[in-house]
């Protein structure tokens, strides 16, 4: 594997803290993988991650606060590899892009990772308090360890 895209919904809150921690966790270990994020919705197009998303990365040393929210679009299918969806509602948001039988293939839950199969979601942290985000965070540490084992 060698890209690897994140997607929510705002591109704001979960995908960017994936993104950032995949990156920091692929530069410690020399390893290079493309890695990016996008949203399916375009509320936040252009804006840096959620202040809620970057304290928390933050907290364990990681910077996010440069990262811009963009739109998924269907070349994405081109260029990764895997395409980890945050949570049913963003799986079903993807078909929309969907130009074949085989752009599907590349897509799966960020939770199966962890758990092979069981479409767990990444729960949305928006509306909630700063612990939602640290509970985002830590199940999102977990799900970039097995992508980091994956790629040694
Ligand atoms: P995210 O969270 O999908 O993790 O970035 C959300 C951010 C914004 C909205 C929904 C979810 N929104 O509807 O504006």
């Amino acid at each position: 594997m060698k890209s690897v895209l994140f997607v929510c919904l705002g591109n704001i809150c979960r995908s960017p803290l994936g993104e950032g921690i995949l990156r920091y966790k692929a530069n410690e270990r020399g390893l290079d993988i493309k890695i990016e994020s996008a949203g399916t919705n375009r509320y936040h197009v252009g804006d840096n991650p959620d202040s809620r998303s970057i304290l928390v990365a933050r907290s364990k040393g990681i910077n996010i606060s440069r990262q811009v929210a963009r739109q998924f679009r269907s070349s994405d299918f081109d260029d990764f590899d895997l395409i980890l969806v945050a949570d049913a509602e963003v799986y079903r948001d993807l078909k929309s892009w969907v130009r074949g039988e085989d752009d599907m293939k590349k897509v799966d839950f960020m939770m199966n990772m962890l758990e092979p199969g069981s479409n767990k979601p990444v729960p949305d942290p928006y509306y909630g308090r700063q612990e939602g985000f640290e509970k985002v965070y830590d199940l999102l540490d977990k799900v970039c360890d097995s992508l980091i084992a994956k790629c040694e």
